[in-house]
């Protein structure tokens, strides 16, 4: 099999946004390909300059660059070969060269047996809170610069935080164009999740058994009037409630820019964050509400920034909560043959 088929392969597990996985590969021989974002895969709505989609590619690379360390693959990235672009282009410029180089030295990651186990966990957190060592280990993994980690693990410095999170999920859930954009990707029934293999769903949220079965029954494939109700609402919010109130610390990706290339450097930098949390036996979900550009975030975002003391051009990149949870069920992934380019209609 073509080295560049198993690495696209690796990085179609990477975590991403809504798990739109908005990403196109362009082969270009057996070793080497252009990585672009496919742009039908977007979040317009809660994600304005497709910032997160930009970090859901850093995490495409770090994962299938960990992966190909343990097949003899070094992978060098040239990023935004043709430069940044602006909105308008995303899709038609590419995000990366990505070339694998045979490397018989290679030695194999240390996070790259995490990449079949990791997976974002929405479930009530239990036990300690995480430890000075913990973070000291998830430092250690980080790539070097442009993000800084923030890690916050004492209840008086995580609370404020936590309540920050659940508000700006609230702003999300209750603004009828953010919830639209959850409902379009939400997927409804088992079906559903095999058929599209993408989107979110109330598993992937953590909740199973008869409760999901009533919820999947209620929602009846999304229709808008059960989607919008006040009873979906408070059912969603008290679960929010529960989770992000029962983390164990938070941990922040910090940029002191916020460019593209910031972004995409983010995303490698949270992938190593996860694979190492998977590593330790904790588990993680993002919690991005609050660092979201769409205007009535405004407000509370200037609060959280002031909170943590991060001031224009910086930018949280990354809000995640951390802690220990049974596995949750795994999000599926798209048969990597539709990430090609020539199944797609636009060309380069
Ligand atoms: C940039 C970015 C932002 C994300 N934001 C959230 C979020 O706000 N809430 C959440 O539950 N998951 C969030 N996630 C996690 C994705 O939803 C998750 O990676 C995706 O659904 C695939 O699931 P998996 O990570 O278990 O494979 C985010 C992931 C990325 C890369």
């Amino acid at each position: 099999m073509d080295p560049i088929r198993t690495a696209i392969e690796y990085g179609i597990r990477a975590p991403n946004p809504h798990d739109t996985q908005a990403w196109r590969c362009q082969v270009i021989s057996p070793t080497e390909m252009l990585f672009s974002v496919d742009p039908s895969r977007l979040l317009p709505v809660t994600d304005p300059p497709a910032r997160q989609i930009h970090i859901g590619c850093g995490c495409f690379i770090e994962i299938l660059s960990a992966g190909m360390t343990q097949h003899g693959y070094r992978t060098e990235v040239e990023y935004l070969p043709q430069g940044p672009y602006p909105l308008e282009e995303i899709g038609r410029k590419p995000v990366a060269r990505i070339v694998l180089r045979s490397d018989r030295n290679m030695q194999p990651d240390p996070l790259a047996d995490q990449i079949p186990t990791r997976q974002t966990n929405r479930r009530t957190y239990t036990g300690a809170m995480l430890t000075e060592q913990e973070i000291v280990q998830v430092r250690g993994q980080l790539p070097d610069g442009p993000a800084e980690l923030m890690a916050f693990h004492q209840p008086d410095t995580v609370q404020p935080l936590l309540d920050i999170f659940y508000r700006a999920m609230e702003i999300e859930a209750t603004t009828p164009r953010t919830s639209e954009e959850t409902r379009i990707w939400f997927r409804y029934s088992e079906g559903q999740r095999q058929t599209k293999r993408d989107g979110l769903s109330a598993p992937q949220l953590g909740i199973d058994g008869l409760q999901r079965v009533l919820l999947e029954r209620y929602l009846r494939d999304g229709d808008p009037k059960r989607w919008f109700s006040d009873r979906s609402v408070k059912g969603l919010m008290k679960s929010v409630h529960k989770g992000v109130h029962s983390a164990r610390g938070v941990l922040l990706l910090k940029t002191a820019t916020n460019e593209q290339i910031d972004w995409l450097k983010t995303g490698r930098a949270y992938a190593r964050v996860q694979l190492t949390l998977t590593q330790l036996g904790l588990v993680c979900q993002p919690l991005s509400q609050v660092l979201q550009e769409f205007p009535e975030m405004k407000d509370l975002q200037k609060r959280f920034n002031e909170l943590v003391g991060v001031d224009e051009p910086a930018k949280v990149q990354m809000a995640v909560r951390v802690g220990r949870a049974d596995r949750s069920y795994v999000a599926p992934r798209r048969d990597p043959d539709s990430l090609l380019e020539r199944d797609n209609e636009e060309k380069w």
